[in-house]
This record gives structure tokens, sequence and C-alpha cells, in this order.
């Protein structure tokens, strides 16, 4: 079975347009950009289209390049104290001169609505999360959406980074998962990643998943995005070898990418509810 993260992310957000239209809100995102990466316009630029079809205001900040920390810890200030602005989003990887833990500790939690701040980590590892990182919440509402069951079931994240490894094993593990994170320095890396019942990539090397490190059924979730010298997309499992073994399985593209922007999405409007009702639950 293909996991169609396109087809579900365009139900998810006919869905929130709906409850946006009947909620009277108009939430609104703010995305700071530091330089001109074209991967990351492009991002931005996805992000700011969604906003536009689900009745979400945006506003973009860009800075310059060779902008210091503090030129963008003032844009996020100001962002902080703009009644206006529901969500901020600064788009990442932000240059090399500026301080990237500096900046996401600067977001004010309840606006911080791609989920990156300590407060927001910690509330998820706590079982209480108010906003999840987006990318690995989205794989949460793939696998809810194709009803793939996940209690008591073994889970292998490969890598461990703060915005995909780290939480996607923690979201599995809330939802009582045996759950065991995969890293760089992982011994016998093919014989844990053979024991999942869902596996989840996130290392960022093309073809590093083969058909002989999944188990046969297995769901397994891409969330590599490696480009080629062509500029082809392309994800971390070798889709066309593993399909035949998988159980289940996220294409790239159109499989967790488009659940990311639809997740932010959900999770800008539930800033605007958090502050029109309810803001002491960051406090
Ligand atoms: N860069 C790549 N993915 C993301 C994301 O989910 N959020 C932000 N802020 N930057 C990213």
């Amino acid at each position: 079975m293909i996991l169609d993260g396109k087809a579900v992310s365009e139900k998810r957000l006919e869905l929130l347009k709906e409850k946006i239209d009947e909620s009277g809100l108009y939430p609104r995102l703010a995305t700071v950009i530091v330089g001109e990466d074209p991967a990351s316009q492009m991002y931005v630029r996805m992000k700011h289209r969604a906003c536009e079809r689900v009745g979400i205001g945006s506003i973009g900040i860009e800075l310059s390049i060779d902008a210091s920390t503090e030129q963008v810890l003032e844009a996020v200030a100001r962002l902080n104290a703009d009644p206006d602005i529901d969500g901020i989003l600064v788009q990442l990887p932000l240059p090399r001169g500026v301080e990237t833990a500096r900046v996401i500790d600067a977001v004010a939690p309840i606006k911080d609505v791609d989920g990156f701040h300590p407060f927001n980590l910690g509330r998820l590892l706590a079982g209480k999360p108010v906003y999840a990182p987006c990318t690995p919440q989205g794989v949460m509402t793939i696998l809810d959406e194709y009803g793939i069951p996940i209690a008591g079931k073994r889970a292998v994240v490969v890598g461990r980074s703060i915005d995909v490894g780290r939480p996607m094993a923690v979201l599995l593990l809330n939802a009582d998962a045996t759950v065991t994170i995969c890293h760089s320095r992982t011994e016998n890396l093919a014989d844990e990643m053979r024991r999942a019942d869902i596996l989840v990539s996130a290392v960022g090397k093309a073809k590093f998943v083969r058909p002989d490190m999944v188990k046969a059924g297995a769901t397994v979730i891409d969330v590599g995005i490696n480009q080629d010298e062509q500029g082809r997309l392309s994800g971390d499992v070798d889709f066309e070898a593993v399909r035949e073994r998988a159980g289940a399985i996220t294409p790239v593209p159109g499989g967790v990418g488009p659940m990311t922007i639809a997740t932010l999405m959900e999770n800008t409007f539930k800033a605007a509810r958090l502050r029109t009702c309810c803001d002491e639950i960051v406090r």
C-alpha cells in the first residue's frame, strides 16, 4: 500500500478550512527567512500559499544572509510582541553566522508553531504536547488516516534530530509503541531496523534503506529529502526495491512532505485558538 501524503494533506487542509471558517477566527502566521537559499525560499512560498488556501493570513520577514544573531532576535521579539501574529516560523537552516539555538529559544512558546522551543519539546516529552513539530506530527496523521496500528508495535526511528528524529520517537512512544532510536553510532543498524513494524527513516541519504533492512509487511515512512545532481528529489528509501517488501510505504515526493505543511496550518489555527481562549497553557 502506498501511503499518499499528498491526498491526506489535501483532505486535512479542506477540513481545516471549514473549521477556520466556522470559528470566525483569522489566524495569522509570520515566517522569517534569513538569506536566499532557493530550497528554503521555495518551502516558505509553499507555506504562504497553504495559508492563503485555508484562510490564514501570513506575512514574510526577509533578512539578508549577513544578518547577525541580534538582528534575527530583534525580528523575533517584534513578532512575539505583535498582537496580530498567532504563529511564528523561523525557516531553518539559518546561515552559519546565526546562532540557531538562541533564535529558537527566543520564539514565544505560545507562538512556536514549529514546536522546536524547549518548552514545547518538554511538553511533548511529558506526554502533554501543545505544539508538536510539524513533520513528525504529520507522520502520525498519515498513520492515523490509514488506520495503521501503533500501540504495542515496534517502531524504529533512524535519526535523532531535534526537528524530526527525537520528536518522532516521542510521538510514537506517546502512542504506546515500543520505540528504538538509531543514529550514526548505532551498532548492527540493519538488525535494529529489521525488527521494526514501523520504520521511520530521517537520515538524509538517498537509497539508505534497502530491502534487507525491512521486515516483510512493515510500514516504512520516508522523511528524507535528497536532491541528486539533476535536481531530482528522492527520499532515504530505495522505493522501488523496498515497496515489494513493505506492507505500506510513503513515496518521495508526495509522502511526508505535504503533511509537514498541513500540520503547520493546523498548529497555526491551534495558536489562534489558544491565544483567544487559554494562553495560560503556556505560561
Ligand atoms: N526546514 C526544513 N524543515 C523545516 C521545518 O519544519 N520548520 C522550519 N522552521 N524549518 C525547516
